[in-house]
């Protein structure tokens, strides 16, 4: 195990970029594989979650071929490429991995059985099963958790569907299953949620509508190959904005990060607060926007966050209560429940962390409370999970006395190199190895 002690500093200055972005990585692999024809994907997150979305399709008899640091070629020969893996599909930590292969899985009409860590075997699937049973899929969960089986059955039928939470992980499982599906598959959500899916079988040419909370896929349908360029995590980037709006009096830039509206609720909120970032050369790579994100130390203040915010913003919840912890005045967080069921607990696994470093947080079922003051400091937990690791990686940089973080391993599931990152922009963490 490793343990990290992210030390005080004073300052954090200078450019950095982030690796490639999760949910895109996941995607391009996933639709690569069942698409007439080879994909070049660029900028290719190459952390133990995509990795074992690798590991899954390869087993499957898909051919992806390494051509460098974050690049790769997935040999795409439609969906009759793919066959039924020999053994279980170890998903490890991956929420995406899990739901989107149980998706495409069902929609392939193929058997298999998928599985993760100890963390991804607590995780509820039923959100997922279910409406693909209403497809006419075979899945069934274990008490609701994986392993969840998958079984071959005859062809699928579009749905209309309404999500009872905004979840881009049900949503996209549902998209990849009625890509074979009969008929029009209709989802409806209670809230935007990212839209990667849709924007990347757009481009690979599927018949795809897709409107703030409502999509539309007319199936059966082909992808055709089309190389995809990977733009930067805006959830990796998340750390480095809030690290320099609390420490960059001469700013800090974050280079080359994906801007998609529906991921940048971490920015409306932190402007909300006073926070100074200015967003510069905006571009767009394989039809997602992206740019150069510019922050600047500033004076911070509470807000209520609108719980239409959350599904916007909600990997990025446990640092941005970092940043409310040290903001002036109460942060009231609402309608935040979904992130009880993330890596962690992260509403339980935050307000511990901040209670051990000197914070005044209540937790509530659906959110929390913080008080922002001085952080002192302590030792912390992640329950394994990477983004709160990260997160109180930034306290610790802004603490009196540092902050020891147990458990970082699973950083590598998004994060490979963080604290190497963190260094390039004057972050401390020494990293130690425990028993
Ligand atoms: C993801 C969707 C979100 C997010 C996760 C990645 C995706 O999960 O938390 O880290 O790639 O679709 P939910 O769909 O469960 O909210």
């Amino acid at each position: 195990m490793t343990r990290w002690h992210s030390r005080p500093v004073g300052e954090v200055a200078g450019r950095l970029s982030v690796p490639g972005d999760k949910s895109v990585s996941h995607r391009a692999l996933m639709l690569g594989a069942v698409a007439d024809g080879p994909i070049t994907v660029d900028g290719f997150l190459e952390g133990a979650d995509c990795v074992a979305t690798r590991r899954a399709l390869e087993a499957m008899g898909a051919t992806i071929e390494s051509l460098g640091a974050g690049r790769l070629r997935v040999h795409g020969r439609g969906p009759e490429g793919l066959r039924s893996p020999d053994e279980p599909l170890d998903l490890g930590n991956s929420g995406t991995g899990i739901r989107l292969m149980t998706g495409l899985l069902t929609g392939l009409m193929l058997d298999a059985t998928l599985t993760g860590d100890a963390s991804l075997q607590s995780r509820p699937m039923e959100r997922v099963a279910e409406p693909l049973r209403l497809m006419g899929g075979r899945v069934t969960t274990t008490n609701g958790c994986p392993p969840i089986t998958v079984e071959h059955g005859p062809r699928l039928r579009g749905i209309e569907y309404s999500l009872p939470v905004a979840s881009a992980q049900v949503k996209s499982a549902l998209l990849l299953a009625g890509l074979f599906a009969d008929g029009e598959t209709v989802i409806r959500q209670p809230g935007i949620s990212r839209d990667h899916t849709e924007r990347m079988l757009g481009a690979l040419g599927a018949p795809i509508s897709f409107e703030d909370a409502l999509v539309r896929l007319h199936g059966p349908c082909r992808l055709h190959g089309e190389d995809i360029v990977v733009p930067g995590d805006f959830s990796s980037a998340a750390f480095f904005i809030v690290a320099g709006l609390l420490a960059a009096p001469s700013g800090l830039t974050v280079e080359g990060v994906g801007v998609n509206p529906t991921r940048v609720g971490l920015l409306r909120m932190l402007e909300a607060m006073g926070g100074d970032i200015e967003l510069v050369k905006l571009r767009h790579a394989s039809g997602e926007p992206v740019a150069d994100i510019r922050v600047r130390k500033s004076h911070l203040r509470a807000i209520d966050v609108e719980p239409q915010w959350v599904p916007l913003a909600i990997d990025e919840f446990p640092v941005f209560f970092v940043a409310a912890a040290v903001a002036d005045g109460v942060t009231r967080v609402r309608g935040a429940e979904e992130l009880r069921h993330k890596e962690s607990d992260r509403i339980d696994a935050m307000a511990r962390a901040l209670k051990a470093v000197g914070a005044e947080v209540e937790a509530r079922p659906d959110g929390m409370l913080v008080r922002g003051g001085e952080l002192r400091g302590g030792r912390v937990e992640s329950r394994g999970d990477h983004r709160v690791a990260m997160a109180m990686a930034v306290a610790g940089a802004v603490s009196r006395d540092g902050v020891s973080i147990e458990d970082t391993g699973n950083v590598a599931t998004s994060f490979p190199g963080f604290a190497e990152s963190s260094a390039s922009v004057g972050l401390a963490i020494d990293v130690e190895q425990t028993p």
